[in-house]
């Protein structure tokens, strides 16, 4: 494998880098990054921000006097001229028409779903049903409650099956013609991209459901940040389109959009009114009476919307095309260099020949965009075969400032397809104590969880050979290990030599050290190779006896939310009876047992959720 920047530019696409302007991008915009040698792999928990985004949204801000968008005073005007110019932008960039389009602003593309979901007119007694695709966020997975709570009957189903499924559905009856019965509407709604292992599902499907009894939803949260929406062609697009604009420019958060069909207006529901939402309503009688505007935006956004944010995607969009140029340039960067990490990834080995990555990619459609987006999900595997866990990866990735993002990535059903989990193997996980964003990364010799890399526009040959360099550094069995790290080993302890007084399947074992972890998180200490260390009935003495606590939530630190606390080490004195601790930028420690041991000093926290 080889990682020079000069190998890299010969084997590359030449879409990758902006015709040659990635570097100055870096350094222009990116600069904090450098500035604190991070390494930033999780574009698709959020992208960066561009500094000139940041730059000009604060200048316009203390420029112009921002009213509320619902008064009538010219400071109000300005900023409801301005909101809707920027629904125009999102229109735009999205290729819809916004004459068949218009844009809902929501808190996030979650309450966007959820507002779909409201807006559908869907019922038990006329038959609707939901469906979803298995590989969804929890976020359109979540709208399965939403169904049960109405009787209304929700399925998973795979990518296999949907044109099948989308073909059950009749056409809407004819005006007057089959007994003029009221159509009944069911909800498919799928991602545009994965957000577990980045595969892309086609927007060709909605044409397969337009005219029938089918109202299609697409979350393009995932996709949209390294690939261009176009709904130009609106009989063939889908009814809503669910956005979060953090994923696409880093900034601002808090801040999505449902994209839906006009024409569907007369279809949709609506319950609760607040805000500008109602345009009269009646309270001094009991009589309940209301009347709701009739523009989708001015009719679904209830209250005030996140007006100052709307006029910062405004500039994060103009900020973006003129840095960027266009999503299509993104897109095709994005995907250039993901294949050669992709590559890389896929045909690194350790010495002995096994694979390193346990890559959870479907290898015949790893190098088409339309099938696969800039994403690499994976766990990495020892070269006897055994897997490592996902939270000593990301605990060692971070310590050497690479960020990435492991877990379950809040998809169960990728996460069940790609690991091959049974509902009852999930469970199972469940009753041991797991939950998605702890650290029990390996159940029963199972794996729980993953470790994904995703790309952004932003993205460069530095960072993803950072992560390469990084890999073989820590996890490449065979030459390339005199070089890790000493620390490495306790991660990895190397067990060797005969013995003659275990299992006949562990004779080539002995036990080459004994390591405890007196600080719940902090680094190990191994107890001196002549030393005699008590056994008590929780295990060997002072393994796990403290643990750093947040006096505001009680609850403990871990190294998966502060992989600092790797670089505190702590050890015992049995000689002086203290417990000793070092870390970097501090005295060293010392803390006597016998005080640490009285119960006067202990308090209930809650570790992994548990008291
Ligand atoms: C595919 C997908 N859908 C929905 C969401 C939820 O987005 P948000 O948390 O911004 O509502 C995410 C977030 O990661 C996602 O990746």
């Amino acid at each position: 494998m080889t990682t020079s920047k000069e190998a890299f530019l010969h084997a590359v696409s030449p879409d990758y880098g902006y015709g040659g302007a990635i570097d100055g991008i870096r350094a222009k915009e990116y600069a904090r990054l450098e500035g604190k040698c991070t390494v930033y792999l999780d574009h698709t928990g959020t992208t960066l921000y561009p500094a000139s985004t940041v730059d000009a949204f604060a200048r316009n801000l203390q420029e112009h006097i921002y009213g509320n968008p619902h008064s009538r005073h010219p400071s109000s005007t300005l900023t409801d001229g301005l909101v809707d110019e920027t629904r125009l932008k999102v229109l735009a960039m999205c290729r819809a028409d916004p004459s068949e389009y218009g844009v809902v602003f929501t808190a996030n593309a979650t309450a966007a779903l959820k507002l779909c979901w409201e807006m559908c007119p869907l019922d038990a007694a006329s038959a609707s049903e939901f469906y979803y695709l298995r590989e969804s966020h929890t976020s359109v997975v979540g709208l399965r409650a939403l169904a049960d709570s109405m009787k209304i009957a929700a399925h998973a189903i795979d990518a296999d099956d949907v044109p099948a499924i989308l073909a059950t559905k009749p056409p809407p009856p004819v005006d007057g013609g089959e007994a003029a019965m009221a159509p009944s509407y069911s909800l498919f709604v799928y991602p545009a991209q994965c957000n577990y292992s980045g595969r892309r599902f086609p927007w060709t499907w909605p044409s397969l459901a337009r005219h029938r009894q089918w109202l299609v939803a697409v979350d393009a949260s995932a996709y949209a940040a390294t690939s261009p929406i176009d709904l130009s062609n609106a009989d063939a697009a889908p009814d809503f389109v669910a956005l979060s604009f953090y994923k696409l420019f880093g900034f601002p958060t808090g801040l999505g959009a449902l994209i839906v069909r006009k024409s569907r207006m007369p279809l949709l529901r609506k319950a609760y009114f607040g805000g500008g939402t109602g345009q009269l309503s009646s309270v001094m009688a009991n009589t309940h009476w209301q009347m709701f505007r009739d523009t989708l935006h001015t009719r679904y956004e209830d209250g005030t919307v996140n007006f100052l944010d709307i006029i910062g995607l405004g500039i994060a969009i103009d900020e973006h095309r003129r840095i960027y140029g266009s999503m299509q340039a993104v897109a095709a960067h994005t995907h250039a260099l993901y294949q050669w990490l992709y590559e890389q990834m896929h045909n690194l080995t350790h010495e002995n020949g096994q694979h390193v990555c346990r890559l959870y990619i479907d290898h015949e459609m790893a190098h088409d965009p339309a099938q696969q987006g800039p994403v690499i999900t994976f766990n990495l595997m020892r070269a006897d075969g055994s897997p490592v866990g996902y939270a000593e990866v990301e605990a060692i990735a971070s310590v050497n400032r690479i960020h990435l993002r492991t877990g379950g990535f809040c998809n169960p059903g990728a996460a069940q397809k790609w690991l091959q989990l049974t509902d009852a193997d999930v469970r199972r996980h469940a009753e041991a104590g797991h939950v998605c964003w702890d650290d029990q990364d390996i159940i029963d010799g199972q794996l729980t969880g993953a470790v994904r890399l995703s790309l952004g526009a932003m993205s460069s040959y530095e960072d993803v050979a950072a992560w390469l360099t990084f890999l073989r550094q820590y996890y490449v069995e065979g030459m390339e290990s005199a070089h890790r790290p000493a620390f490495f080993t306790t991660y990895r302890p190397k067990l060797h030599g005969p013995t003659d007084n275990i299992t006949t399947a562990a004779t080539s074992v002995h036990l080459s050290r004994l390591t405890i972890f007196p600080i719940k998180s902090c680094h190990g200490y191994s107890i001196p190779a002549d030393t005699d260390w008590p056994v008590t009935a929780q295990g060997l003495l002072y393994d796990r006896e403290w643990m750093l606590v947040r006096k505001d939530t009680e609850r403990a630190l871990t190294q998966k939310q502060y992989p600092i606390l790797a670089t505190i080490r702590p050890s015992i004195s049995m000689a002086r009876q203290e417990l000793v601790v070092n870390a970097p930028g501090m005295d060293e420690l010392r803390l006597p047992l016998q005080t640490l041991a009285e119960p006067s000093q202990r308090t209930d926290v809650r570790v992994c959720g548990e008291v």
